[in-house]
């Protein structure tokens, strides 16, 4: 069975209470609820990290080889770090970055992403269907690649 990881970075443990207006009103457990729904769909397997932590999340993504995609949403970490990207560069595993809101629409420092160029692809704008767009494009690249 495909399994794919969901990672997301800081502050979106705090979805549901979080500037909603942006984020929208779901929790991240109502989103995984959702994203787990569409993987028993899709009959692929999924495991989730969330940290506030950047070194956290490099560790996750260097143990990511027993996954065979991972959906991440990096948070304000998309807009800076390079060693996230450098990470995302460094694994095998292809990763499709997400984001709840339309970055592209939003304050310039949100505009680029330094991570995106790493990652598979990027979908940003939907709200929770990011994830499950994401989630789609995860098991479509795994299966390609088998
Ligand atoms: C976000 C967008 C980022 O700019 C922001 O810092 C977040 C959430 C999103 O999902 O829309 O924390 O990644």
């Amino acid at each position: 069975m495909l399994k794919v990881l969901v990672m997301h970075g800081p502050n979106l443990n705090l979805l549901g209470r979080r500037e909603p207006e942006v984020y929208g009103a779901c929790t991240l457990a109502e989103i995984e609820d959702s994203i787990s729904a569409l993987a028993g769909e899709l009959g692929c397997e999924v495991s989730f990290f969330q940290s506030n932590h950047e070194g956290a999340l490099i560790d996750a993504l260097q143990a990511s080889g027993e996954f065979d995609a991972v959906v991440f949403n990096p948070g304000a970490f998309t807009h800076y770090s390079i060693a996230l990207r450098d990470a995302v560069a460094s694994v095998e595993t292809p990763v499709i970055e997400v984001h709840l809101s339309n970055i592209a629409a939003r304050e310039a420092f949100r505009h680029s992403s330094v991570i995106a160029p790493a990652c598979a692809g990027q979908i940003s704008g939907f709200g929770t269907m990011s994830y499950l767009v994401g989630l789609r494009a995860a098991v479509g690249l795994a299966q390609a690649a088998e």
